[in-house]
């Protein structure tokens, strides 16, 4: 259950070094989301009443992908790297007098569950600082968690390890939970006397133990501590992020036809009922209500689809797409910052942008809002129950009113009132016999050429 009484500290300072990277690990994306929000989302499902982000390289960028997933969220900046201990002790005057529990989190592991977290906070009432621990099938360069029975004595890092102690595969994930107070204490009397000469975090298990406090561990999937420190294994988190996404939607109730061809981001939201054929990819923001249908080969981002409404095949929508209910946008389309109100149909090859479209309008295949003068974004108004005839050019800034048609193959740049019919296109001309006379004469100049 959440507690109110549960803060957050996220470490985001390290480079990544491994990620030869200019952009900050920690705003790699995954799931079209930077990796530091799944982190933050997992630990948000406890409803913590302080989120504390420490940032280092690239805090300036890593302070605004924090305060876009909560504006809330509190960054510090930890100049220099000196270890997770130190990390940790970022937070401390401003969470100094916050009570209840604290939970330490890592930037760069997304996959970590809010059960997993919640059942740590659980086990606190057994122990005075709880670790999450998972068995590894190659414990590589992991800390080892040494127990004995139910207690967890030390944490060991892989630098400072013995033989013996390699051989343990129970390894720390670096999640931890302990009374906020009681961590600052001890994180205060973590020195650098180690092989790397950092303040580690993990020294705390020891410390509180020397002052007569109990430390256990948690054991979770080893699938959960998944960190992030190289580009391939960035890759291998985007295919188990997919696949739990996969999972999660049709459990939720959603169609997916083919579901490994399907790619969503961390916040899409889709509706019960809801078909989303093959090939569709999730940019960030999208909204689908139930029962509404995206058909093969559609990008959608930042944008919302209500109920009954079908998009698709090979369809856009950008950013500020608003699909009203029973909305058709079919293929070829590409629909940017614009609102489609009751059942309006775009059926074939358009483009709306920077546009609001009156219910029950329809918009012929080919119509294109001319939006964009070279400098400028323009506007254009389309009332209710209108007929905008196919091909179409609506060039911005325009207003078409209620009722209104426009001829196929218009320009339009002049303001059409209610119920009117706007013809910009040039009379058509017949001239009787002149496509015989026309051939005859093509055909003549090409054999004068060849000199036959
Ligand atoms: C840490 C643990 C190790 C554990 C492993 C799990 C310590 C001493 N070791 O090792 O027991 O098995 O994680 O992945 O804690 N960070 C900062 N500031 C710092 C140092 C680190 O914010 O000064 C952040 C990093 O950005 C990263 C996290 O803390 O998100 C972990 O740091 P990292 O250096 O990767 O620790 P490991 O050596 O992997
Ligand atoms: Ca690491």
């Amino acid at each position: 259950m959440a507690s109110p009484s549960v803060s957050l500290i996220v470490l985001a300072a390290g480079q990544g070094t491994r990620m030869n990277s200019d952009l900050p690990k920690v705003l790699h994306p995954l799931g079209a989301a930077p990796l530091l929000h799944h982190a933050m989302r997992a630990g948000q499902a406890l409803d913590p009443a302080r989120i504390v982000v420490v940032a280092g390289h690239g805090a300036e960028a890593v302070t605004k992908a924090a305060r876009a997933f909560d504006e809330t969220v509190d960054v510090v900046v930890q100049a220099e790297q000196l270890g997770t201990a130190h990390a940790v002790a970022q937070a401390a005057p401003l969470l100094a007098g916050v009570p209840g529990e604290a939970v330490v989190l890592y930037g760069d592991t997304p996959f970590v569950r809010t059960e997993t977290l919640e059942a740590m906070l659980a086990a606190r009432s057994r122990h005075a600082v709880v670790v999450l621990g998972f068995h590894a099938r190659d414990p590589g360069r992991y800390g080892r968690l040494v127990t004995s029975g139910d207690t967890l004595e030390k944490i060991v890092e892989f630098k400072d390890a013995t033989d013996e102690v390699l051989a343990i595969s129970l390894c720390n994930s670096g999640v931890i939970c302990a009374e906020a107070k009681l961590l600052f204490d001890l994180v205060a009397a973590v020195d650098n006397k180690n092989a790397s000469g950092e303040y580690y975090l993990t020294d705390i298990v020891e410390l509180a133990r020397a002052q007569g406090h109990s430390a256990g561990v948690v054991i979770c999937d080893e699938s959960e501590t998944l960190g992030i420190n190289t580009r391939a294994q960035l890759a291998e988190a985007e295919a188990e992020f997919q696949k739990r996404a996969r999972a999660e939607a049709l459990e939720d109730g959603v169609t997916l036809t083919a579901p490994e061809t399907v790619f969503f981001a961390l916040d899409t939201h889709i509706g019960r009922d809801a078909v989303i054929a093959p090939n569709v990819v999730f940019g960030p923001g999208v909204t689908v209500e139930s029962g509404a249908e995206i058909k093969a080969f559609c990008h959608l981002e930042g944008c919302h689809v209500s109920r009954g409404a079908t998009v698709g095949p090979f369809a856009r929508l950008r950013p500020g797409a608003e699909l009203a209910e029973d909305v058709h946008v079919g293929n070829f389309v590409e629909i940017k910052n614009s609102v489609l109100d009751e059942g309006v149909k775009v059926g074939h090859l358009s483009y709306l942008g920077d546009a609001h479209v009156g219910e029950a309008t329809n918009i012929g295949a080919g119509t294109i809002t001319c939006n964009y003068d070279g400098v400028s974004k323009h506007r254009t108004e389309i009332g209710a129950r209108a007929f905008i005839g196919s091909d179409t050019m609506l060039v911005a800034p325009v207003k078409i009113g209620a009722g209104a048609m426009t001829g196929s193959g218009s320009v339009i740049t002049e303001d059409v009132p209610a119920e009117a019919l706007a013809l910009g296109r040039a009379r058509q001309v017949n001239k009787p016999g002149f496509a015989t006379k026309l051939m005859d004469l093509y055909k003549a100049a090409k054999a004068a050429k060849k000199g036959v």
